[in-house]
């Protein structure tokens, strides 16, 4: 990538971007300038970070030097986002947030000298299989687009979207990650209250979703047409779907879903 690049805050989403960039070469670690809040992190990413990255604690004096590089990536807590005060600059150097909810609108605000951008990622960046959503600033160079998709486009897929979809995108793809961990040991529980052990019975529900996903996706049948194959009438499905309408869950997942993009409008 040949350029150097500041991560405000270092922690579990940046590593995840930076680090497979370091593995696979495409950032050299003499080019990476990295900010953390305290001296447990710094002393523990000098001492345990596999790459001899440029490391330095918020506010100390060598610190300044972060605001000097062309490109950042801030990967801070949205609480804690009003801490960061940008220091004088050029206009024209690059902000890529990935900080959930904060507006366009209210990062501008905040870097008045940057162009910004915003993006939406998950939790299974950290293993390489991420969702990506990226919202263009104003006066996004060319060079430049091709420069933040390639932070991402190996740790994920990438989708780009007016910014008013990115709240939506962010309840499905970055809370997903918990609605479906709580599915997973809920039916986990069914399985166990029919008497199989915990382990065997979670091992079931993940085998049993990933085996539907890839038939979904192989045979390229709708989810209609996949529950129509394995409900037959009077049978144990259709009895178990019933509970569920009776439940309510597919209202509860909608509302789920929305309930998440409203609260991530409300961060704006
Ligand atoms: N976790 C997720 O599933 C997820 C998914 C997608 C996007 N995100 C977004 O990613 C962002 C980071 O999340 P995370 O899970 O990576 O958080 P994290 O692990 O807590 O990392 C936050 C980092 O910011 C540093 N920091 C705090 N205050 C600072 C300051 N004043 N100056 C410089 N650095 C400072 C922290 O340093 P110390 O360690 O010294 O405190 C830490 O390195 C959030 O805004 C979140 O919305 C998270």
């Amino acid at each position: 990538m040949n350029s150097k690049i500041a991560v405000i805050g270092f922690g579990n989403i940046a590593k995840a971007i930076i680090t497979p960039l370091l593995e696979k070469k495409l950032l050299n670690p003499e080019d990476v300038y990295c900010l953390v809040n305290t001296k447990k992190s710094l002393e523990n990413i000098r001492k345990n970070y596999k790459y001899d990255i440029n490391i330095f604690q918020a506010n100390s004096n060598d610190s300044e030097i972060i605001w000097d590089c062309q490109f950042k990536l801030l990967s801070v807590k949205p609480q804690q986002l009003k801490n960061i005060i940008e220091l004088k600059q050029n206009k024209g150097n690059l902000l890529v947030s990935i900080l959930a909810g904060v507006s366009l609108e209210n990062l501008i605000k905040r870097f008045p000298n940057h162009n910004c951008v915003r993006v939406v990622t998950n939790i299974p960046i950290t293993i390489g299989k991420g969702l990506t959503g990226i919202s263009w600033g104003d006066d996004i160079k060319e060079d430049q687009k091709k420069f933040i998709k390639g932070l991402f486009e190996n740790t994920s897929k990438i989708y780009e979207f007016p910014e008013y979809l990115l709240d939506i995108f962010l309840a499905l793809t970055s809370s997903g990650p918990a609605i479906i961990a709580l599915i997973i040991e809920a039916l986990s529980d069914g399985g166990l209250s029919g008497g199989l052990q915990k382990q065997l019975s979670e091992e079931l529900v993940m085998e049993m979703i990933s085996g539907t996903i890839s038939l979904i996706k192989d045979t390229n049948i709708t989810t209609a047409e996949l529950k129509n194959m394995v409900t037959s009438p009077g049978g144990t499905t259709i009895s178990a779907l019933r509970v569920l309408e009776n439940k309510s869950l597919r209202s509860a997942l909608i509302e789920a879903i929305v309930s998440a993009s409203n609260r991530s409008k409300e961060f704006h």
